[in-house]
């Protein structure tokens, strides 16, 4: 049994004394351990080496009273496990040199076992559960698939995704057959991610935003509730859509657990949207934690009152910043551990 339930209580709605607190991006490059490691080993050499993704995991554990620990890995892997080759380039991230454009190269998607393609995940869970030591509990993850699309047809990052937008406006169907593939595979693995220990997952829509209303629903929501309904039997499912305020109605109603938010909405508009029946996650500016210790203490202790104690679990509203100082990460998370009513 894990010791410290304040995340999984707020997953399910239970009453708790103070909200529950992790980072988004926490087992990362604001870290100087991390950064030390990095220098040894590229990216997807830490993500493949299982002794190297449970320590990394462990760096935030070990440094703050955090009450999640989330496997460190990457969105990536899932298509990479289906044959592309994406490489993270230093200045560029990540990066595939031959993007998806053709139907053909959607029917050269592969589709091999979890165990054997992403069997390193699998051994780093057994791993890190081991050195966790059920003190708290385990987040694993993976990218929605049109987050997966927008990096497969675009072969990198990009403020607009407009390649990828249009890979599926002007050929809906073959957009379709793609979603379906990476959609299938990214339940194969959550579901191996969950008999291997992790305690809750996280889908990653960090793309969503860019697309309307109605597009979301086609192209996004769609898949992102086939993981969810296939999940939610067998763990709690938290769906961060980074700019997706405008769908929280929609994903309220659906099996998730909870859903994150970024800063562009406020906790009581999430709220509202969301009935107040759902666990809410988010959603400090991670650029607010660039401020002074005071405003970060005295705006996360307000963020709390906003959403409320309960239903509640107090995170950024995206990744923490490679620059943020760890005195200030500190002092976040000391505010949500001191807060009382
Ligand atoms: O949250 C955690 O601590 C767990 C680890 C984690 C990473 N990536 C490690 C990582 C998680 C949950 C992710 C998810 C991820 N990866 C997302 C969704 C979340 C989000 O932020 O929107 C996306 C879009 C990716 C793809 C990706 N991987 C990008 C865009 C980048 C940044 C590239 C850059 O140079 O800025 C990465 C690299 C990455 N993934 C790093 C880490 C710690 C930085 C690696 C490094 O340079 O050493």
């Amino acid at each position: 049994m894990i010791k410290n339930t304040l995340f999984l209580d707020a997953l399910k709605g239970k009453h708790v004394e103070r909200p529950p607190v992790w980072m988004m991006r926490q087992a990362g490059r604001f870290l100087p351990e991390f950064r030390a490691l990095r220098d040894k080993y590229d990216f997807f050499t830490r993500c493949q080496t299982p002794e190297l993704a449970a320590e990394i995991t462990l760096m935030p554990v070990k440094r703050f009273p955090i009450d999640a620990a989330i496997l460190f890995s990457d969105i990536l892997v899932v298509p990479q496990a289906m044959g592309l080759n994406f490489e993270m380039k230093e200045s560029v991230g990540p990066y595939l040199e031959n993007p998806i454009t053709s139907e053909s190269d959607i029917d050269r998607l592969q589709n091999p076992p979890i165990e054997e393609s992403l069997g390193y995940v699998l051994e780093a869970i057994t791993l890190t559960k081991k050195l966790l030591d059920n003190q708290i509990p385990l987040i694993g993850f993976s990218g929605s698939p049109w987050t997966i699309l927008c990096y497969a047809v675009e072969g990198k990052g990009s403020k607009t995704f407009d390649k990828a937008k249009s890979f599926c406006f002007k050929n809906p169907k073959r957009a379709h057959v793609l979603l379906q593939k990476i959609t299938d595979y990214t339940i194969r693995y959550l579901l191996k991610k969950v008999e291997y220990g992790v305690d809750a997952v996280q889908i990653f829509d960090s793309w969503g935003g860019l697309l309307s209303p109605k597009d979301y629903d086609e192209f996004s929501w769609n898949y992102i509730n086939q993981i969810i309904e296939s999940l939610a039997p067998k763990v709690p499912v938290i769906v961060f859509g980074k700019g997706c305020w405008y769908a929280l109605q929609t994903m309220s109603r659906s099996k998730a657990s909870a859903l994150g938010v970024d800063w562009t909405i406020t906790p009581q508009k999430a709220r509202e949207f969301t009935g107040g029946v759902i666990t809410l996650q988010g959603n400090f500016d991670p650029a607010k934690l660039l401020s002074s210790p005071e405003k970060i203490y005295s705006e996360a202790q307000q963020m709390i009152r906003d959403f409320g104690v309960q239903r509640y679990i107090a995170n950024l509203g995206h990744g923490i910043l490679p620059n943020v100082p760890l005195e200030n990460a500190e002092v976040f998370i000391k505010a949500i551990v001191e807060f009382k009513e």
